[in-house]
């Protein structure tokens, strides 16, 4: 499925600049990408409708104060547009035909109107939009209801499929945000593992891995990851993330490590979802 030529880069995490690393990677190598790049939620004009705390996200500020460790998170937003344009066309290089990205990212009011991220993914082969429904923060807003939910743009080659049955799980994915994670804007390790329990990927790409979540999700399910971040300190956190699970997946009674999503998976996913859907309708 994927080309020998990338073994060298297999269950690794590479500290470098995404865009440097990925330009040497094989084209047609990995068969799935799981990534949320920076937000760059520094650059923020605030939503204009100013609640005493300057309209900005609370617990994104709290949490990003200085940016990432390497990483301002505040570029003028065209040219983080064109940055992530630039990332995404390099990821779908990598990426085999039957590939596809789930590209975690964010909406939010500026200056009192929604801005989306039609810009960034303007041309690209979006085929789905899945919602992570997750809890909201505390920045109640007089002018909009409060966020509770990011998106996962799910940009696939033409040749995508799920895993059988996988669709069943549906768009929205109701998953508590990760906890307890020293890194500043890590996604749970349950979000990466969904995406790629869903596909038949053998080899999983995270060109923004932070603390190594898509690692230990690929470890998880059985997969091999390919790990970039910018940042040593991120890239020590991920190794010892890393470690610990696949200390974890070790032990005897651990719980098995399919080759792809088994049939019993992929029914124990759809009962979480209708047990979830069961409990909002409540
Ligand atoms: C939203 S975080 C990803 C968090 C990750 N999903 C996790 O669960 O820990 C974005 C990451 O991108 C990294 N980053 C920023 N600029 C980068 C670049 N040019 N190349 C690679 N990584 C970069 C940051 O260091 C940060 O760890």
């Amino acid at each position: 499925m994927n080309p020998a030529n990338i073994e060298p880069w297999l269950n690794q995490i590479h500290c470098d600049d995404c865009l440097s690393a990925m330009g040497r990677m094989p084209s047609a190598s990995v068969n799935l990408v799981v990534t949320s790049p920076p937000y760059n939620l520094l650059n923020s004009s605030g939503n204009g409708m100013k609640n005493g705390n300057g309209g900005k996200w609370s617990r994104a500020t709290l949490m990003l104060q200085r940016g990432y460790a390497e990483h301002g998170d505040s570029m003028p937003h065209d040219d983080y547009v064109e940055w992530q344009r630039e990332c995404l066309r390099e990821m779908l290089r990598v990426l085999t035909p039957d590939g596809a990205i789930f590209y975690n990212h964010k909406w939010r009011v500026q200056r009192g109107l929604l801005q989306d991220r039609a810009d960034i993914m303007d041309g690209f082969p979006v085929r789905q939009i899945i919602i992570w429904q997750r809890s909201g923060g505390f920045n109640h807003n007089p002018g909009y209801f409060l966020p509770t939910y990011e998106v996962i743009y799910l940009v696939a080659n033409p040749e995508f499929r799920l895993a059988p049955k996988a669709g069943g799980i549906g768009d929205v994915w109701q998953i508590r945000q990760d906890r307890g994670n020293p890194h500043p804007a890590s996604f749970p390790v349950e979000l990466a593992r969904r995406a790629i329990a869903a596909t038949t990927a053998e080899v999983v790409l995270d060109p923004f891995i932070g603390s190594g979540t898509t690692a230990i999700a690929s470890l998880m399910e059985g997969r091999q990851y390919v790990g970039i971040d910018l940042s040593d300190e991120y890239c020590r956190l991920a190794r010892e993330r890393i470690a610990d699970a696949a200390d974890e997946l070790a032990q005897p009674d651990a719980e098995p490590t399919p080759e792809t999503p088994s049939a019993l998976e992929v029914r124990e996913m759809l009962q979480r979802t209708r047990a979830e859907q069961r409990s909002m309708r409540r």
